[in-house]
């Protein structure tokens, strides 16, 4: 059995999906159309002094262009005052121990990290042994839990507004996931978000993508598109990690385009409700046509949007809950 949903929010850090309860889940995505909104004030002023006067730190390690900004936003949103390190240009370069760059960061009153890097684990040690919020924007091919939340806020956003519930949860919800899985630390932190909110995965790639032992999930997998897009509400495209390519798990690019590719013809498998969505950056025409991407059926500008809001709930959340506060006080102390 799942966790009621708990009455405040307890915990320090945003690490994995797999550490949360449903309930924690849930009261992140309930939180949000109330930032949502704040973003999408016609008039007015696009913010709330939630964090006026708390220090946000975005320490990135691997490039990032929308992550970033959308946390940057986010915290601006909320009055934050904002901080950006790059690795390139920290003294991670000169042999700093990540501990002790954040040491450092601490000294100077910082209240919320946000932190990419490409080791996996390297948020979960730093949030044991130091007193800010750390949130995961990705951790090698780890978990990225803020991808995820803001995932499948969008697949009840747009599911509520198709099927005229607004009290609709993703019980029952089909969502194919298709491309490359193995590298995906999107893929892996949407597996974890949908099965404890009650939806069914299908995760289609070439074999040679396909994680071994995944099936320990909960997922049912395939090498068929059109078997895996059959009876979807939901088609999740990943984004073909070419950078990540190293070990020529791909017999040719063509061949994938071929039997893999989200486009015109493939979506001919696919219920007519069906919505397209794709974490970003999109290559274009390779893993997702451009006619699919930027057609009707797709939500990727929509994730985009809500991304903002997740994040600014995640932040208010971490910083402005009692439960948080006791929590970080009883460490200290
Ligand atoms: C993803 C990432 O970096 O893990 N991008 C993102 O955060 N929007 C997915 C990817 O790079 O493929």
């Amino acid at each position: 059995m799942e966790a009621m949903a708990p009455a405040v929010w307890v915990k320090k850090d945003l690490i994995g999906i797999r550490d949360l309860s449903r309930g924690e889940i849930e009261m992140i995505l309930d939180t949000a159309p109330q930032f949502l909104a704040v973003s999408k004030r016609a008039s007015g002023i696009k913010k709330v002094p939630l964090l006026q006067g708390r220090l946000v730190v975005n320490w990135f390690h691997e490039p990032s262009t929308r992550t970033r900004t959308s946390f940057e936003l986010a915290a601006k949103r909320l009055s934050a005052d904002t901080l950006s390190i790059a690795a390139s240009s920290s003294s991670s370069v000169k042999g700093e121990t990540l501990h002790d760059t954040l040491a450092n960061i601490e000294a100077m009153r910082a209240d919320i990290i946000v932190l990419r890097h490409g080791c996996a684990g390297a948020p979960h040690i730093l949030a044991a042994a130091h007193a800010s919020h750390i949130i995961n924007a990705g951790d090698g091919r780890h978990e990225h839990p803020t991808q995820a939340l803001l995932d499948v806020f969008t697949m009840r956003e747009t599911l509520r507004r198709q099927r005229g519930n607004p009290e609709l949860g993703l019980d029952g919800l089909k969502v194919a996931i298709i491309g490359d899985i193995e590298h995906s630390r999107v893929a892996r932190s949407n597996i974890h978000a949908l099965t404890k909110l009650g939806a069914s995965i299908t995760l289609c790639a070439p074999a040679t993508l396909l994680p071994r032992g995944v099936e320990r999930l909960g997922v049912a997998q395939t090498t068929r598109l059109c078997e895996a897009l059959a009876d979807a509400d939901v088609i999740y495209a990943l984004r073909m990690q070419l950078e990540r390519q190293s070990r020529g798990l791909l017999p040719s690019i063509r061949e994938y385009v071929k039997l893999f590719r989200v486009d015109r013809d493939s979506l001919r498998y696919a219920p007519d409700h069906a919505i397209v969505m794709h974490p970003g950056p999109i290559n274009r025409d390779l893993e997702l046509s451009t006619e699919v991407a930027d057609g009707t059926r797709s939500v990727i500008l929509q994730q985009v949007t809500n991304g903002v809001a997740v994040r600014m709930a995640i932040m208010h959340l971490l910083a402005n809950s009692g439960g948080a506060r006791r929590a970080r006080e009883s460490q200290a102390s």
